[in-house]
């Protein structure tokens, strides 16, 4: 198994932090990662699991290893007269599986359309968008426990999913390497298109009939409009996630800031939109050195080219100094720090 030393990230990371890995291995199967668990180099150092490196920021050199996930092949695992059940290995990218499943006609995965990132990331923070979560259409994943190399399934309910949550971001935090990932998609869709912009940019496309690939398109329509471009701008999507705060806060909170968009959750809480808190506070477009809040979408920090990944997270500490002075609210980076 070849380990590469000394390996600069700025390829594997969406944000364009030139940072480097002490080592760097390409494990492409569960044999790759088989091998590699023998080398001391891999048992003795602090490891990383990267996938697109689409949710990640780069404080630092990476003083370990970094495995980059390359396993690829998408099967149909069974079927019955309502879904079909389709494995999609870790190191396929998240957007083509999408449309693979989309060609096939096979709805679910739809609203989730051009989330960068690959197919083994997925699960990690229960990726959502458009009114839709993985966890909706997940059935189960294949696993590798780090240390022991022994293979693990988990269902749905084991991943314990929440708003970009799972377990493998909490108790089982950086102890698993996800290989596989199973999805149970329904041959007769069920379209969610009432979030957001979606019906809107169905009519302005003048979609009459409503099909799985016309709510893909129009996804990816208005994730192009208001999204940067990872490739030309770069940053990780959404840095901070929205703030989920109780009834009786958000009681004092819209009684100041009648104005604010929220999102009522069904245990009570209140959703509300960090990217509202952020601009609210003046920080929407502005540029601090190298990096940015963006000036379309006021959550997605961004670096305009150079930023140091602690440049990037110097802005977020102010940013999320700023919310809390003037609303009282905690706004959580959704970005794995690293
Ligand atoms: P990476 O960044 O490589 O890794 C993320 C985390 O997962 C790290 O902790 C890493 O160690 C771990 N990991 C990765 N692969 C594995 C594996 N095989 N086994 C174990 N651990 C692993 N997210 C959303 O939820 N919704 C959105 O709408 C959305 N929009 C985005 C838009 C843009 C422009 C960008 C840049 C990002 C966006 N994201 C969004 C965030 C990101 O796309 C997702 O979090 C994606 O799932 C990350 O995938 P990745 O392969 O790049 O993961
Ligand atoms: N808003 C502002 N100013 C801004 C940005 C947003 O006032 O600069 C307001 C909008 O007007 C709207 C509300 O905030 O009322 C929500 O905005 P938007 O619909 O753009 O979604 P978001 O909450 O900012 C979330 C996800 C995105 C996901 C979209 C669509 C989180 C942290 N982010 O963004 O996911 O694509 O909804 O479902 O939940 C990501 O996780 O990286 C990501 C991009």
């Amino acid at each position: 198994m070849l380990i590469s030393e000394n390996i600069s990230l700025l390829p594997f990371n969406t944000f364009h932090i030139d940072v480097k890995a002490k080592y760097f291995a390409d494990v492409k199967n569960e044999n790759d990662f088989s091998e590699l668990l023998q080398e001391e180099k891999f048992r003795s150092q602090q490891k990383l699991i990267l996938g697109g490196g689409s949710n990640i920021l780069f404080t630092k050199n990476f003083d370990g290893i970094v495995v980059k996930n390359s396993f690829t092949g998408i099967s149909i695992v069974k079927e019955d007269e309502n879904y079909v059940w389709v494995k999609a290995a870790a190191g396929e990218v998240w957007h083509q599986f999408v449309l693979w499943c989309i060609e096939k006609n096979l709805a679910g995965l739809e609203n989730l359309s051009l989330i960068p990132g690959q197919v083994g990331a997925a699960p990690m923070q229960n990726i959502g968008a458009y009114g839709v979560e993985i966890k909706d259409v997940f059935d189960e994943l294949e696993a590798v426990e780090i240390v022991t190399g022994e293979k693990v399934n988990f269902k749905n309910a084991e991943c314990e999913f929440g708003y970009r949550e799972s377990v493998f971001k909490n108790k089982f935090k950086n102890q698993f390497l996800i290989s596989a990932v199973t999805f149970r998609l329904n041959k007769i869709p069920k379209f969610n298109v009432n979030y957001g912009d979606i019906k809107m940019t169905l009519d302005e496309m003048r979609v009459n009939e409503l099909t799985i690939k016309a709510v893909s398109d129009a996804v990816i329509k208005i994730r192009t409009s208001k999204l940067p471009d990872p490739k030309v701008l770069g940053n990780a999507g959404s840095f901070f996630k929205n703030p989920v705060i109780t009834k009786e806060e958000f009681d004092i909170f819209i009684s100041k800031n009648p104005l604010a968009n929220n999102y009522p959750q069904k245990d009570g809480t209140v959703k509300v939109p960090a990217g509202w808190l952020i601009e609210q506070c003046g920080w929407k477009g502005k540029i601090v050195g190298h990096t940015g809040s963006h000036k379309s979408q006021a959550l997605v920090l961004v670096n305009y080219g150079g930023a140091t990944g602690n440049e990037v997270y110097q802005l977020a500490l102010d940013i999320q100094k700023s919310v809390h002075d003037k609303f009282g609210i905690t706004i959580q980076p959704e970005v794995n720090l690293v």
